[in-house]
């Protein structure tokens, strides 16, 4: 089937970027003697995650929900770090099971309350200390974390593996010397606290944090282990603004769209609005050319099921003709979609099921 006969809107996956993408993160991590924990929060697919760890290099693959562990575990992915909190008693009692028949399960706490539920579990949960990189989402601030993490030495059934660090705030720090000035601040005080653990004694395996925004400077903190990297396999007009993603990271996912009505002198509408292209005000969607946003073209949201799409003069598209779009946010976008098309050039190679959307909790 080609492409342009998929009823739209549709995303598709070009391989040959996605593939080069994922080859270029596995290098730069692997160049520093890091590893790679790719997010799936990013494609919700099991069978992208598939790709990614085929793809080499990986200590296992991040789910922000507990949901999407559960469901990559029985798609047969052994390591999964569950990155966000399980903290209400009913999913607290669904995670024991999950770990009791997937032992790669790790998980992540920032509360001792917390940490006193899991140890009651008695499955033997591996724990990672959440550390607030002082964003405010979760984890417990730096100077509290080694009172934490020896309370998760204390308590029977948890194992203590390290420390997990996101400092999302800093990903899109749209220079890229003030992104590597901010990310360094957090992560090397992230490292100090690995080391005056482990200068304690204590066995503190891995860092794990980091961004697609700040992964090729955060490789570089030596106490780093692993970087859960998320968009850069999708990759989206937002990182593509972005100084030195966008250049590295092509947008190798796309959503197409077709005309519908050309009854306007200036614009087209097209059949993609807010339901299938995540709506972000600073960095709207725009016309996709191998992989980069072409500025010459204008999208706009037109409500629910439609866009504007603004065209350079003389490129009016005639009606039914399919455009493509590059993503807003690729994450909530695809979180939109029941599938991804995996394409090469003009030919769709496989679907690609989005099997962990709607996993919220
Ligand atoms: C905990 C955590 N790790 C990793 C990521 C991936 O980040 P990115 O999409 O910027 O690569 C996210 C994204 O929000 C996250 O919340």
């Amino acid at each position: 089937m080609k492409k342009y006969d998929l009823p739209t809107p549709a995303l598709v996956l070009d391989k040959a970027r996605f593939e080069r993408s994922l080859a270029r993160m596995a290098e730069l991590a692997a160049k520093a003697g890091k590893k790679l924990r790719p997010h799936a929060k990013t494609h919700k697919s099991s069978a992208v995650a598939r790709r990614q760890l085929e793809a080499g290099n990986c200590a296992g693959v991040c789910a922000a929900k507990l949901g999407e562990a559960e469901v990559l575990l029985e798609k047969g992915i052994e390591n999964v770090l569950l990155t966000s909190p399980v903290v209400a008693p009913a999913r607290i009692a669904r995670l024991a099971e999950l770990k009791k028949a997937h032992p790669g399960l790790w998980i992540t706490a920032d509360n001792a309350e917390n940490l006193r539920a899991l140890s009651a579990c008695g499955v033997g949960f591996d724990v990672l200390a959440d550390v607030n990189p002082r964003m405010g989402r979760t984890g417990v601030a730096f100077a509290d974390a080694p009172e934490f993490v020896r309370t998760i030495l204390q308590l029977p059934g948890l194992k203590f593996r390290g420390i997990q660090c996101y400092a999302g705030n800093v990903q899109h720090i749209a220079e890229a010397e003030k992104r590597s000035a901010a990310t360094a601040e957090v992560m090397k005080e992230a490292g100090a606290l690995v080391r005056s653990l482990r200068a304690d004694g204590i066995d503190c395996q891995v860092l794990t944090g980091t961004g697609t925004g700040t992964a090729a400077f955060d490789v570089g903190i030596p106490e780093v282990t692993d970087i859960q990297v998320g968009s850069y396999c999708m990759m989206d007009t937002e990182y593509h603004n972005i100084e030195g993603v966008g250049s590295a990271f092509p947008c190798a996912l796309t959503c197409l769209a077709t005309v519908v009505s050309t009854n306007q002198p200036d614009f087209v509408t097209v059949d993609a609005g807010l339901k299938a292209l995540y709506f972000t005000p600073h960095a709207p969607p725009c016309k996709a050319k191998e992989g980069v946003p072409d500025l010459r073209w204008r999208y706009e949201w037109f409500g629910d099921e439609h866009g504007r799409l603004y065209f350079p003069a003389g490129e009016r598209p005639r009606l039914g003709q399919v455009v493509e779009l590059t993503l807003p946010h690729c994450d909530p976008t695809i979180n939109m979609h029941d599938v991804i098309y995996l394409c090469s050039g003009d030919e769709v190679l496989e679907e690609l099921p989005v099997d962990l959307r709607g996993k919220f909790c």
